[in-house]
């Protein structure tokens, strides 16, 4: 079959480097450049550690949840990947949000509230999280989001309404391959022209994956727990997810 080739255009100059990800600003002003890194943090960059093959299997894995969300018509910034640890994304400007959804009580918010931890909660819960490292990314309200200028009401509406939507996509996809979606973080960004996208990645690294029969942990909290086998962890996403190396 034919394909459409588009062009790839030139990498420039590194425009921001995080935890897990490096931004470069491509020769296309509409475009970025996102390099998928081995390094791991948790705790807000206190426990740190390099592990062998995690920016290929998260970009590989981001790519494959990026697709599915494009096809159930969900705004994304995922272009198209590059290389094993390489994608192009559309140019966002990040919303200082992360918003968490939750199916089952885990991590911070079981700790919270005193829950056991793979509770299943009634519906799904929509939290936000103030994007400031120094800070330790504290929760907030929609009132501190609207008050603060941090997004607009219809902004806010509008990332509830697809987190949700986000939400429903990967729990089909996932249930499919035995994977029960435990909680997930997004990240939004607002394009030059104002249209909010959905940004940043979806990997075992911004989701809680349980095996659905053995309830194992396929996703981060094996490297933030010690558990040890995060790689390995990964891996089994990505086969599950039919991903392929396709050498690329
Ligand atoms: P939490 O239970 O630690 O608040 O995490 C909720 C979800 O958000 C979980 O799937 C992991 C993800 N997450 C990130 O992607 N980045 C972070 O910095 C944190 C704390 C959590």
């Amino acid at each position: 079959m034919e394909r459409e080739v588009q062009a790839v255009p030139e990498r420039r100059e590194l425009l921001y480097e995080g935890k897990a990800k490096q931004i470069f600003a491509t020769s296309d002003p509409k475009l970025y450049w996102v390099r998928y890194k081995d390094d791991a943090t948790a705790f807000d960059g206190k426990k740190r550690a390099t592990i062998a093959g995690k920016g290929e299997l998260n970009n590989r894995i981001s790519a494959i949840f990026f697709d599915r969300l494009g096809q159930a018509g969900i705004p994304h910034h995922f272009v198209r990947r590059l290389s094993p640890t390489e994608q192009l994304v559309r140019k966002v400007t990040i919303v200082p949000l992360e918003v968490v959804v939750r199916n089952r009580a885990a991590g911070s918010m079981a700790r919270r509230l005193g829950l056991e931890e793979g509770m299943v909660l009634t519906r799904p819960i929509v939290e936000l999280y103030y994007k400031d490292d120094a800070l330790g990314d504290p929760l907030v309200n929609d009132d501190h989001a609207l008050v603060l200028g941090w997004v607009t009401e219809a902004e806010l509406a509008e990332m509830k309404r697809l987190a949700l939507a986000v939400n429903d996509v990967l729990q089909a996809v996932l249930i499919e391959r035995d994977v029960l979606l435990v909680d997930f973080k997004l990240e939004f960004g607002r394009t030059d022209s104002g249209q909010l996208l959905l940004a940043d990645e979806i990997s075992p690294d911004t989701c809680r994956f349980w095996d659905r029969n053995t309830l194992e942990k396929l996703d981060k909290d094996r490297f933030r727990r010690d558990l040890g086998g995060v790689t390995e962890a990964y891996q089994e996403m990505l086969r599950r997810l039919g991903g392929t190396d396709d050498g690329q």
